[in-house]
């Protein structure tokens, strides 16, 4: 069993990001600048962002962060949008997800200017992916692939099952992975939580990603000997061992599933710091794409 270490694959690329950045300061060009809207005070929410606009400084990008209070009005998002549509300083920008239920999701993502979509959530940019001609990928489907790049894992012709089938993951996960590309070319099943006899699908699977959102769902019994897994769920559950009171788990049973797996990501190391990876590529192509 090899770990996907999404530690070390995430230092590498901010370095690599980081160079980049360097040589656009050296010749006086457009730092980038990611700016992040978060509603709310959602505590999971609020350490992704923190950790998305501290990773920005990491490598050298400016990064805004702008809070609304949970009650604020959809118009008011809006016209924030609208506002860093308009402003040439910012190059992209995203609105954390989830929002609260009296914002419209759809629609705000629709406000986001495609060209600074660095979430990749707008349908003109969901649009291109699905043509097989991407512009911005959804980040954490995105790292994923650079993890199976960067480690160089035959995916071509491999039967893959993908778990979820959200905006945000499984579905931008299961278009990319039947691309004809390197990574790609895989035949795709996506499961969902209708999927009768799930265990049919997922037990033949050459490479099992799983965004179900299920702490520990997949068990060994569930898997092909000698499978890739790719965890992306991230879930906090008590654990009286801990000075914290809480563990971080995964959709994956990761001690009974590892022994059993070709390549599996841990939790946490694994997709969440590729997740964050992606989306400064994204920005930075946004700022290059300006120049
Ligand atoms: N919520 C969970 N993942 C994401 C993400 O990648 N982007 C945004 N904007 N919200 C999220």
């Amino acid at each position: 069993m090899i770990l996907l270490d999404g530690k070390k694959l995430s230092e590498e690329i901010l370095d690599e990001i980081a160079k980049k950045v360097d040589k656009i300061k050296k010749n006086n060009k457009k730092v980038p600048h990611l700016a992040a809207i978060l509603v709310g005070n959602d505590g999971a929410s609020e350490t992704y962002v923190a950790s998305k606009v501290k990773n920005c400084e990491k490598v050298g990008f400016n990064s805004t962060f702008i809070r609304l209070d949970a009650d604020v009005s959809e118009q008011k998002l809006l016209e924030t949008i609208q506002d860093l549509n308009e402003n040439s300083d910012i190059d992209g920008f995203i609105v954390q997800l989830p929002l609260p239920k009296h914002i419209n999701e759809s629609k705000i993502t629709d406000a986001i200017l495609p060209s600074k979509d660095v979430d990749g959530f707008h349908p003109t940019n969901v649009g291109y992916l699905a043509l097989g001609n991407p512009k911005f990928v959804s980040a954490t489907p995105n790292g994923v692939m650079e993890m199976l790049k960067r480690y160089d894992i035959d995916t071509e012709g491999k039967y893959c099952v993908v778990l979820g089938r959200s905006n945000i993951v499984g579905s931008p996960m299961a278009i990319l992975m039947s691309k004809n590309t390197k990574p790609g070319n895989a035949t795709v099943t996506v499961c969902h939580s209708k999927t009768r006899n799930l265990i049919e699908f997922t037990s033949k699977a050459d490479i099992l990603i799983v965004a179900i959102g299920k702490p520990e769902f997949i068990t060994s019994n569930m898997v092909k000997e000698g499978a890739v897994i790719i965890d992306v769920g991230i879930h906090r559950v008590a654990d009286a061992s801990k000075k914290s009171g809480f563990k971080l788990v995964g959709d994956v049973k990761f001690d009974e599933v590892a022994p059993k797996s070709s390549y599996i990501t841990p939790v946490p190391g694994g997709v969440g710091l590729m997740t964050i990876c992606s989306l400064l590529q994204n920005t930075l192509k946004a700022t290059e794409n300006s120049f």
